[in-house]
């Protein structure tokens, strides 16, 4: 690779062509990343520098697609984090059910579907104890294979790993090939969407905001901003729930109260 090519005037005129191209802006995104990881896809296609590389993106839409999923990475797993969820479940949703019994749920970067849907597993499970509650929840993700992924709701066992054995039994139907397809009693209660978090105003109020394991990419600014539209999403003492790693620094600046780690909640 020539690595001349590799300046920020390149990167920068490489990332407005890349925008008009596949409409995902890369400006929102950390810069050092961002070209470490652009490099490595590069490298792996064989292309000469930026300006080949959007040739060969220009003349392929399936690699535009591919290079979007390279970037936006969707890993994601059932109850990822365990420990939070049941931290979710024990404590957190029962404070919101103190006041009300219908719970609105958004699952922001929701990826393959894991997320949405292992909230309203949660919901399901705790319908024992408190046999009022509903809940409609909204799941979005800019990356179009995920999200249609997300609705076939099919998972191998990766994505399964922990969740618990009778939960599989209960909430899924396997298929002769091995995998596993979300029930639609599941399903039903979740309305799939694409939408980029970086554009646009969010519609709608919430009393949970889950946005795990997104921002891991984006510029620091730009994780602030995206804070506080999420604060203007909640409800009043709703729940901002974020991943294992992610912490809002001056949380009480945007109106939000660190309840515990990942919890955020608006005061
Ligand atoms: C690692 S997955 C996280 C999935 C799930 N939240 C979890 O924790 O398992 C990150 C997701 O964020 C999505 N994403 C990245 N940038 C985004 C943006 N600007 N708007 C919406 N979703 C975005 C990606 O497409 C990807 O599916």
């Amino acid at each position: 690779m020539n690595m001349d090519e590799n300046t920020d005037i390149q990167y920068s005129w490489f990332t407005k062509k890349f925008s008009a191209l596949a409409g995902l802006d890369l400006a929102h995104y950390k810069c050092q990343q961002m070209k470490r990881r652009i490099k490595s896809y590069m490298q792996a296609k064989g292309a000469s520098g930026f300006a080949d590389f959007l040739k060969m993106l220009e003349n392929n839409p399936v690699t535009v697609v591919d290079f979007k999923n390279f970037l936006t990475i969707n890993v994601s797993y059932f109850f990822r984090d365990t420990d939070k969820w049941d931290e979710m479940s024990n404590n957190h949703v029962p404070a919101l059910l103190s006041r009300k019994n219908t719970l609105a749920v958004w699952s922001a970067g929701c990826s393959i579907g894991c997320e949405p849907y292992t909230f309203a597993i949660m919901f399901e499970e705790m319908r024992k104890k408190h046999p009022l509650l509903k809940y409609s929840i909204f799941a979005t993700d800019v990356d179009l294979e995920a999200v249609a992924a997300a609705k076939a709701g099919m998972y191998a066992g990766d994505a399964l790993k922990s969740v618990r054995p009778e939960l599989i039994r209960k909430y899924f139907t396997a298929d002769p090939g091995g995998k596993h397809k979300i029930n639609g009693s599941i399903a039903n209660n979740i309305k799939f969407s694409l939408l980029d978090l970086h554009k646009g105003r969010f519609e709608g109020k919430y009393d949970i905001i889950a946005c795990r394991n997104v921002v891991i990419y984006f510029e620091e600014n730009i994780k602030y901003e995206l804070y506080g539209k999420f604060h203007s999403a909640l409800n009043p003492g709703g729940i901002l729930f974020l991943g294992g790693s992610e912490i809002i620094f001056k949380s009480e600046e945007l109106g939000f109260k660190n309840i515990s780690m990942c919890f955020y909640q608006k005061v």
